[in-house]
C-alpha cells in the first residue's frame, strides 16, 4: 500500500486493471442477454464507478478521481473515432513525458512562478544583499533569467528532458542565467544566497533537512506556496498578484548547521 501511495501513477493503473476485470466479469455474464451497445454502456459505467472506488481506497489525492473517472470514457471516445490518425496523440505523449518526468517520480508538475514573484525575487534579494541565487527544479528557467543580471547571479537544475532543453536555449539565446541538468536533490547548496523551490508540499520535509545540511548561515530557502511542515518561516510574502502568492522565506541560523 505504501508504495501505491508513493507511486500514485502505479495506483491509478492499478485501479483502471481492476475496474477492467469488473467490466468484462459484467459482460461475459450479461452476453447475449442484452442489447450489444446497452451491455457497453453499463460496463463502461461500472469501469468508471469501480476505478473511482479504488481510487478512493488507494488514498490518492482528489484529483485522480476525476482521472479515474475520465481515463476510460476519452479511451472509449477515442476507440469509438474511426480514421483517428495515431501520430498526433503519440506525438503529444511523448511530449508530455518529456516536460512531465517529474511529476511521477517527484509529485512535482510543471507550473511557472509568475512576474509579480520574479519581481519580488529580485527585491529580496536586494533586501538581503544577496547575490547569487538558484532555482531547485527551474522549469522553462523564467526566474533564472529574470534574476540573473545586475550583479546577480542565477542558476537553474532542471532534470525534465524538454523543459531543460528549452530553458537551456532560451538562457544561452538571452545571454542569462545559467541552467543545468541536474538532479536538486545532489545540488551543492553551500554556495547560494537564495534558495528558490516551488515543487510541491511531498518534498518539502526532505528539502528543509538538505538546507540545514547544505546552506550557508544568513542564506535564505524561500518556498513558492508551500510551507515547511512543522517549522515556522521567518517571514512570509503576501503578494498582490492574482494568485495571492505566499513566499515562505526561512533564514538559515547556525543552531539550525548539522
Ligand atoms: C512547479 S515547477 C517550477 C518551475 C520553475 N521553478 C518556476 O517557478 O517557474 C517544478 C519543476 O521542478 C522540476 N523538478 C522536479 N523534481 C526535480 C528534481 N528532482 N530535480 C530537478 N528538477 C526537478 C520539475 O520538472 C518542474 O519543472
Amino acid at each position: 500500500m505504501s508504495v501505491l501511495r508513493r507511486i500514485p501513477v502505479l495506483a491509478a493503473g492499478l485501479a483502471q486493471v481492476l475496474a477492467a476485470a469488473f467490466g468484462l466479469a459484467l459482460t461475459w455474464s450479461l452476453a447475449g442477454t442484452l442489447e450489444p451497445g446497452l451491455l457497453r454502456g453499463l460496463a463502461l459505467s461500472l469501469q468508471c464507478v469501480v476505478a473511482f472506488a479504488f481510487t478512493l481506497l488507494f488514498r490518492l489525492p482528489s484529483w485522480w478521481l476525476w482521472i479515474a473517472v475520465l481515463f476510460p470514457l476519452a479511451l472509449q471516445v477515442g476507440l469509438s473515432l474511426d480514421n483517428l490518425p495515431a501520430w498526433p496523440f503519440g506525438i503529444a505523449f511523448v511530449a508530455l513525458a518529456l516536460v512531465f518526468s517529474n511529476t511521477a517520480r517527484e509529485r512535482v508538475p510543471l507550473y511557472l512562478t509568475n512576474r509579480a514573484t520574479a519581481e519580488a525575487l529580485a527585491a529580496l534579494m536586494t533586501e538581503k544583499k544577496a547575490t547569487r541565487f538558484i532555482d531547485l527544479g527551474s522549469g522553462l528557467g523564467g526566474v533564472v533569467r529574470a534574476l540573473d543580471g545586475g550583479g546577480r547571479i542565477a542558476r537553474g537544475v532542471e532534470t525534465a528532458p524538454l523543459s531543460w532543453l528549452v530553458s537551456w536555449c532560451l538562457s544561452k539565446l538571452s545571454g542569462r542565467g545559467t541552467i543545468l541538468r541536474q538532479d536538486l536533490w545532489s545540488t551543492d547548496l553551500s554556495q547560494e544566497d537564495i534558495v528558490y523551490a516551488f515543487l510541491s508540499p511531498e518534498p518539502m520535509p526532505e528539502l528543509w533537512e538538505k538546507a540545514r545540511r547544505e546552506m550557508k548561515t544568513g542564506s535564505h530557502l524561500v518556498s513558492n506556496s508551500f510551507a515547511v511542515p512543522g517549522v515556522e518561516p521567518d517571514e512570509v510574502w503576501e503578494l498582490s498578484d492574482r494568485r495571492r502568492t505566499h513566499l515562505f522565506i526561512y533564514a538559515i541560523k547556525r543552531d539550525q548547521e548539522a
